[in-house]
């Protein structure tokens, strides 16, 4: 693997309403996201993509793909988004208006906290790592790969390049017009935060 492209999904519903977890759609927006990047990747040859199973990494993806010949896309449920248990489909706000002690754990300890019924930061950190093993096993060592993910998600997958706090991890800057360009040398490795919309 020479290039690691770690991308956000584009806007959905659910991020329009500020709604944690759920399965959402991307929205009119969010589509033009997935076309900018396929514009954007259309000269750089990726042959794989993962993507978790929502709905939302995939409609992200597939645009991309459709501009590589071939690309297979591989859908894995280790990169699916953290499980928000009692609060998936909230937004924040209604979040902590309903359970005000959950946005407290979070504000106190946001990377050791467990939504009640779901996962935290750092209960998701072992299945994530499975699924970067298994994006590397099947992954080329010599050609590039894509990840389409989600916010907690890629600040979990980039914590495992970039030396960082456990505190600092869910805090990470995961914006959706922008992509983590990660490159993987065996003497150096760089990453570099790149906008694909001119
Ligand atoms: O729906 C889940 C969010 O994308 C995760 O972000 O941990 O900052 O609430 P958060």
């Amino acid at each position: 693997v020479r290039n690691l492209f770690l991308v956000r999904h584009g806007e959905t519903v659910y991020n329009t309403e500020n709604r944690i977890g759920g399965d959402s759609s991307l929205t009119p927006r969010g589509e033009e996201q997935a076309e900018a990047l396929a514009e954007h990747f259309a000269t750089v040859r990726i042959p794989i993509i993962f993507t978790s199973n929502h709905r939302r990494t995939l409609q992200t993806a597939r645009p991309i793909a459709a501009r590589q010949e071939p690309c297979s896309i591989i859908a894995l449920p280790e990169l699916n988004e953290i499980h928000a248990g009692v609060c998936e489909g909230l937004t924040y706000e209604e979040a902590r208006q309903k359970m005000p002690e959950v946005a407290r754990g979070r504000a106190a300890d946001k990377y050791r906290y467990v939504y009640p019924g779901g996962e935290g930061y750092a209960t998701m950190a072992e299945r994530v790592v499975r699924g970067l093993k298994k994006v590397f096993y099947l992954g080329n060592y010599d050609e590039n790969i894509m990840i389409v993910g989600h916010r907690a998600v890629n600040r979990m997958i980039l914590s495992r390049f970039l030396s960082r706090q456990e505190e600092e991890i869910p805090y990470i800057y995961i914006p959706q017009d922008r992509y983590y360009h990660i490159r993987i040398d065996p003497y150096k490795r760089s990453f570099e935060l790149v906008p694909y919309r001119s």
